[in-house]
This record gives C-alpha cells, structure tokens and sequence, in this order.
C-alpha cells in the first residue's frame, strides 16, 4: 500500500461525499471507489447531515444549550454551533474528532469563538475525552449536555466497544441530556456486493455497519423518543433531503435517546 493511499481519511472522504472542498487526491480517489461500489453514499451523507442538523434543532428547542459532538469531521456547511445558536446564541459546543486534520479546520473556524472548542480525541476513550481540559473547561456536567454520535460508531467495529463507549458517556452525563445517534446500515449495504473495506484499505479508521437491532442497542440506558430508530430522511424531517427511490437506500440508520 503506497503512501498516499493511506493518507485519506474518513473525515475528509465525508467532506467529499457532501461536495465540501476540504479534501485531497487520496481521499477523493478512495471515496470515488466506495461510491463505485455504492453509489448510494453521497445521498446517505446528505440524509445523515440533514438529520443531524434537524435534531441539534430538536434539542436546542427543548432547551439544550450545551453540546459534546464526538467525530464531528470537518465543518462544512451547517455547523452544529451555527443551527444551535440560531435558537440560543449562548449555546456551547465541544467538537472532537480522531483526525488532527478535522480538529484544524475546526480550530480554524471557530477562531475568536469563547463558547466552542474544537480537540482530538478518541470515541474508544470516551473517559479521556470526558476528562479533557478543554472539554471540561466549556461544559457543565451538572447540566444537561447534547451528546452527538452521528455517523461515527460504524468506525468501532467490536460491538461490544462501541456499546461500551456510549455507557461510559450515557452514566457522566445528567438526567434529561440527549443523545444524537446515526449509524451506516448492514440492511442497505447488503444490497451491494463489494468485497472489502476501503476504509480498513486505506485510512486509519475501519469501517462497519450494524442492523437497526443492534443500532437500538446503542440506546442502552436511554429512552429512545419517537419515532425511535429510523431511516435519517425519516426522522421528523424538518430540513428537506432528496426523495429516495427506497429509504433503505438511505443507508443510514438514526435516532434520539433521552437520559431519564
Ligand atoms: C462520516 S464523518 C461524520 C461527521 C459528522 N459527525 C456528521 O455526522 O456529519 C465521521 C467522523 O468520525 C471521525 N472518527 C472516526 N473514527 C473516530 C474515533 N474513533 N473517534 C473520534 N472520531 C472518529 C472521522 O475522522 C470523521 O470526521
């Protein structure tokens, strides 16, 4: 495997899919590969967006003014402190993303910005990130906090870890905080047949992909609202996203759980 193969990333292929400009050969290469195969992923990254966007604004109306987005990527268009401050403009939000290159164009964007930060972290050291300083410096764990997990879990292939990664945030967090959960769909890949895993290929951040069973199992501990785990364009859709032919074609499963 040559050297720039191994240099794409999943967050820059996910800017990519979006029609970001934050991205380079490598991962434009990779990610024109995966839509070969797939040609339903640029539309699931679209669909994942606009359900992230609509359930900041679901939180930020039910009166969430803090939130921790782990695996935030690269900031395009719709930042989750942009659409949460359009409803409290005190809203406070820590990004974190395994990939420096993520944490820089964060930084970059939120230069000047006292109630945002932006650091590295990993979603499998979920204690780590909690205990960050800079993390613990913007939120307060006596409130309420908006926890997103949107579109990153399919990086955790060990069921176990990733449902252990969210019992470790779900227990550090008070009653009444939400969890923003999107996660890429076995039932929607199943339908192709590409062999391997580009992402185990050539970046740093192997892929998967979890039924809706196992995706609700993810919820452990939380009570899922209504209307549970469904296709991203099915959740009280509010930014409009393209008609699909099938939502299973969609490919991403997505959800909302409350800390009772
Ligand atoms: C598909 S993007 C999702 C971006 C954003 N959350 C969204 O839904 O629009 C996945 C992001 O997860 C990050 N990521 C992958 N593995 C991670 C890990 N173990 N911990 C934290 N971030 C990770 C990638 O770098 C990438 O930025």
């Amino acid at each position: 495997m040559t050297e720039s193969r191994k240099a794409a990333t999943a967050a820059r292929m996910y800017d990519y899919y979006l029609g970001g400009s934050h991205n380079f050969p490598a991962d434009r290469e990779a990610a024109d590969y995966v839509i070969e195969r797939y040609p339903f992923i640029p539309e699931a990254a679209r669909a994942n967006r606009a359900f992230v966007v609509n359930a900041v604004r679901h939180l930020s109306e039910s009166g969430i003014r803090q939130f921790l987005d782990i695996g935030s990527g690269i900031p395009t268009v719709d930042n989750v402190h942009a659409i949460a401050r359009q409803i409290h403009p005190e809203t406070r939000v820590a990004y974190v993303d395994i990939d420096p290159v993520a944490v820089a164009e964060s930084l970059d964007i939120l230069d000047g910005d006292d109630l945002a930060v932006a650091v590295r972290g990993d979603v499998q050291q979920p204690q780590a990130v909690l205990d960050h300083p800079e993390v613990r410096r913007l939120l307060d764990f006596g409130r309420p906090i908006g926890v997103i997990l949107a579109a990153v879990l399919h990086f955790v292939p060990e069921h176990r870890a990733a449902e252990e990664a969210v019992g470790t945030l779900v227990g550090s967090v008070v009653p009444g905080s939400r969890f923003i959960m999107s996660h890429s769909a076995t039932e929607s890949f199943e339908l192709f047949t590409a062999a391997e895993d580009v992402y185990q290929r050539r970046t740093s951040t192997p892929g998967t992909v979890r039924t809706r069973a196992e995706v609700e199992r993810l919820f452990t501990g939380l009570e899922l609202l209504e209307p549970g785990v469904v296709w991203a364009q099915e959740w009280r859709p509010g930014v409009a996203v393209e008609k699909v032919e099938s939502p299973r074609l969609g490919g991403i499963w997505a959800g909302v759980g409350s800390k009772p």
